[in-house]
C-alpha cells in the first residue's frame, strides 16, 4: 500500500462562508449558497417496492483514486466532511463493508442539532450503522474500534452463510448484533437481502458509505438510486488505489448512466503552496440501461 499522505486539508482549512451552486437541474444557477444551505434538508423520495431508497457517497482525487495512503478520509476538505454529515442527517441507516471497517475508524455520530431536528420530525435521532462482512473473525484490534465501542449510534453487522458461529458470538459479546442474510453467488451477504433487513428495521433512506467493492455490488444489483461524488483537486497516481467502483457493474455490457442533478463547487487556496483550487460535489441519479 502506498505511503502517500493526503493534502491535509481537513486539518488545515476552515469551512468557507459559501459554496457555488454551479449547476442544478431545476433551481436557478449559478449562484453562491451560504454554507448553512449546502445539502441542507436533503429529501429523497420513497423507493418503489419494499426496499429503502439507497444513496451512495464517494470521494475521489481528480485522477479517480478512491484512497490516498489506503484511506478515503485523507482526500477531501472540511466541506467534503460537511457533505457527508448532511447526507447522514437525511438517512436512517448507513451501509458499509468490511474493507472500510478495517481501513478507517468508522463512526456514525450526528451533530446534536441534527439529532434534535430528526427527533422533532418524528424520525429516530440516532443512525443505524451497518457493516456487510462475509466472515467476522475479528480480533481485539478490530473489536476495539469506534464502530464497536462508540455508544452514540446503533450498529449491526450483516453477514452471510459463511460466517462461523463462534466468530459471531465473539462480535455479539462485544455488544454488536450480527444478522445472517442469504449469500450472493460469490458467497458474500447478498446486497438486496441486506437492504431488506434494514427496511425491516425501519430504514426508509439508506446511505452507503462503503468502499469500491460494496458500491460495485450495490450498482450491479441495480439498488443505487443516487450517487454523490466529491472530486478533490489532487492526484497521486497510486496504482494500488481503488477507483470508486471496483468491479464491473454493467451486467448487460452497457454502461450505467449518471444523470446530473446538481454540482456545487468549493473554491479554496492550498495553505501550503497558495495554489487556487476547486473541489466539486456532484449529485447524480443513476440510470440503468435496459
Ligand atoms: N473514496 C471513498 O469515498 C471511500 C469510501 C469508503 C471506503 N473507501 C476506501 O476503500 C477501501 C476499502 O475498499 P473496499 O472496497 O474493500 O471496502 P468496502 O466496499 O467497504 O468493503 C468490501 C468488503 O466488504 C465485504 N462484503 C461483504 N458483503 C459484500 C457484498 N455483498 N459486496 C461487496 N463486498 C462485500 C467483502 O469482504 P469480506 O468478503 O472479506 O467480508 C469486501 O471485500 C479503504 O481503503 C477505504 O478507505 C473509500
Amino acid at each position: 500500500m502506498s505511503a502517500a499522505r493526503g493534502p491535509g486539508w481537513k486539518r488545515s482549512l476552515r469551512l468557507p462562508a459559501s459554496v457555488r451552486l454551479a449547476w442544478h437541474a431545476s433551481e436557478p444557477h449559478p449562484r453562491d449558497v451560504p454554507i448553512a444551505g449546502f445539502y441542507a434538508d436533503l429529501e429523497f423520495p420513497a423507493a418503489p417496492g419494499a426496499l429503502p431508497y439507497l444513496v451512495v457517497n464517494m470521494v475521489m482525487t481528480l485522477n479517480g483514486e478512491a484512497t490516498i495512503g489506503g484511506k478515503a478520509v485523507t482526500i477531501g476538505t472540511p466541506v467534503d466532511a460537511l457533505a457527508l454529515t448532511r447526507l447522514r442527517t437525511a438517512a436512517d441507516a448507513l451501509l458499509s463493508g468490511a474493507g472500510t471497517l478495517l481501513a478507517e475508524d468508522v463512526t456514525a455520530v450526528l451533530p446534536e442539532a441534527a439529532s434534535a431536528r430528526r427527533a422533532a420530525s418524528g424520525r429516530t435521532p440516532r443512525l443505524l450503522a451497518s457493516i456487510l462482512a462475509s466472515g467476522v473473525a475479528w480480533g481485539p484490534e478490530v473489536l476495539s474500534r469506534r464502530f464497536f465501542t462508540d455508544p452514540r449510534f446503533d450498529k449491526l453487522v450483516i453477514t452471510g452463510e459463511r460466517a462461523v458461529p463462534a466468530d459471531i458470538r465473539r462480535v455479539e459479546a462485544a455488544g454488536v448484533e450480527v444478522v445472517r442474510v442469504a449469500s450472493d453467488p460469490s458467497g458474500r451477504p447478498d446486497a438486496a437481502a441486506a437492504l431488506r433487513l434494514l427496511a425491516a428495521r425501519g430504514a426508509r433512506i439508506v446511505l452507503s458509505e462503503g468502499g469500491p467493492r460494496v458500491l460495485a455490488s450495490l450498482l450491479r444489483a441495480r439498488l443505487v438510486r443516487e450517487y454523490f461524488l466529491t472530486t478533490s483537486p489532487c492526484a497521486t497516481g497510486d496504482p494500488l488505489a481503488l477507483r470508486p467502483i471496483a468491479q464491473d457493474v454493467t451486467g448487460t455490457g452497457r454502461p450505467l448512466l449518471l444523470e446530473r442533478v446538481s454540482r456545487y463547487e468549493h473554491a479554496f487556496q492550498d495553505p501550503e503552496t497558495g495554489a487556487r483550487l476547486a473541489e466539486s460535489f456532484d449529485r447524480f441519479r443513476v440510470v440503468y440501461p435496459p
